[in-house]
């Protein structure tokens, strides 16, 4: 098979489109035939080398942790999907190494699960990971009530445009954050009030409308390490952050939970997604799909931190 291969840490120039072996999928594993693998700021930050403190990492790398496309081999023992199905998956696997950025990537067969019928393959590309980050901040580190205030920083991005979603699904009232050009986009996505970072006044913006603060603050822009950021927090709320080094002392003052965590893959989670696709309960992002061929153009864009909704890679 044909697969983007990376032989060091480095610039764009490292990632070459090179023939491999074609993975075999071993006992309760599926392959899939990629069409389309999504773009993540984890994949430059991977190529750059920033994340060897977090994961193995074992040369030749195949960069790209999220697919869909369909099955095309089963592993021993595997029940639940055949061959031809339409399926995606969030794969990043505990060594960094057999990536989504090749013509076939193989998973545990419990991390994918049957993709959306309603929509295109590339918009379905762009689910796995920001889909499951979004969830798993929302409903399982955060445990996010109907009714509850949340304000979802960085909502323009592949985590906040699903967050915006989700959390109105959930019955939470939606307040928004990202730059003057995106206003109108996270509006379109839910939210119910939009704040404009570039402006400066953050605290300002939300007073207008939860002037005591939110109950829940989704942090995807390393706002935990401004010590601004706690104050549009009620005391007692919660602020799940998934970069960036918190002030603990300024939560502890105002009493609020503060969780981190890395998203994993879950199959259970990704089918309770494409049920809520597939039920009109989340639209697709703005996605912009690029030809594998120009990966580092991609790869440029989302180092870049300005990408509305989702990039992914057409692999055809
Ligand atoms: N811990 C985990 O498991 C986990 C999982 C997924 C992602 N992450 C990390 O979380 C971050 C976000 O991921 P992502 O995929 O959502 O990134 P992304 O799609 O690249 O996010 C880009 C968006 O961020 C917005 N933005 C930039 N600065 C902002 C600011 N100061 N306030 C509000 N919005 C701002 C931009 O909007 P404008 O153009 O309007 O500025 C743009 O739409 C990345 O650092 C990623 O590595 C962590």
């Amino acid at each position: 098979m044909q697969a983007i291969v990376l032989r060091a840490f480095g610039g764009t120039d490292q990632m070459r489109i090179e023939t491999v072996d074609t993975p075999k999928p071993a006992p309760g594993e599926v392959r899939l035939r990629v069409h389309h693998s999504g773009v993540n700021p984890a994949d430059w930050k991977m190529r750059e080398g920033l994340l060897v403190n977090m994961f193995e990492h074992e040369f030749p790398i195949i960069p790209g942790w999220e697919a869909a496309g369909e099955i095309d081999a089963l592993g021993e023992g595997v029940g639940g999907f055949s061959i031809g199905d339409s399926v995606y998956a969030m794969c990043r696997k505990p060594t960094i190494q057999h990536g989504s950025y090749a013509q076939h990537v193989i998973f545990p067969a419990d991390w994918g699960a049957r993709a959306p019928r309603n929509w295109q393959p590339a918009e379905i590309a762009s689910v796995p990971l920001a889909g499951l980050t979004a969830w798993q901040a929302l409903f399982q580190h955060g445990d996010l009530q109907p009714g509850a205030r949340v304000l979802i920083q960085g909502a323009a991005g592949g985590v906040g445009s699903f967050a915006i979603q989700m959390a109105r699904h959930a019955g939470a009232r939606v307040a928004a954050s990202a730059g003057s050009r995106n206003q109108d986009y996270i509006r379109s996505l839910g939210a119910e009030h939009s704040i404009d970072y570039t402006l400066g006044n953050e605290a300002q913006q939300l007073a207008a409308w939860a002037p005591e603060g939110v109950d829940f603050l989704l942090d995807t822009v390393r706002s935990v390490n401004n010590v601004a950021t706690y104050d549009l927090v009620k005391p007692g709320g919660t602020i799940v952050y998934i970069t960036g080094a918190p002030d603990v002392e300024a939560a502890n003052r105002r009493s609020l939970r503060l969780a981190y965590f890395m998203v994993e893959p879950n199959g259970a989670q990704l089918t309770r997604i494409t049920r809520l696709i597939e039920a009109g309960g989340i639209s697709a992002p703005a996605v912009t799909a690029i030809p594998w061929e120009e990966a580092g153009k991609a790869h440029q864009l989302s180092r870049e931190g300005h990408v509305r909704g989702k990039l992914v890679l057409r692999i055809g």
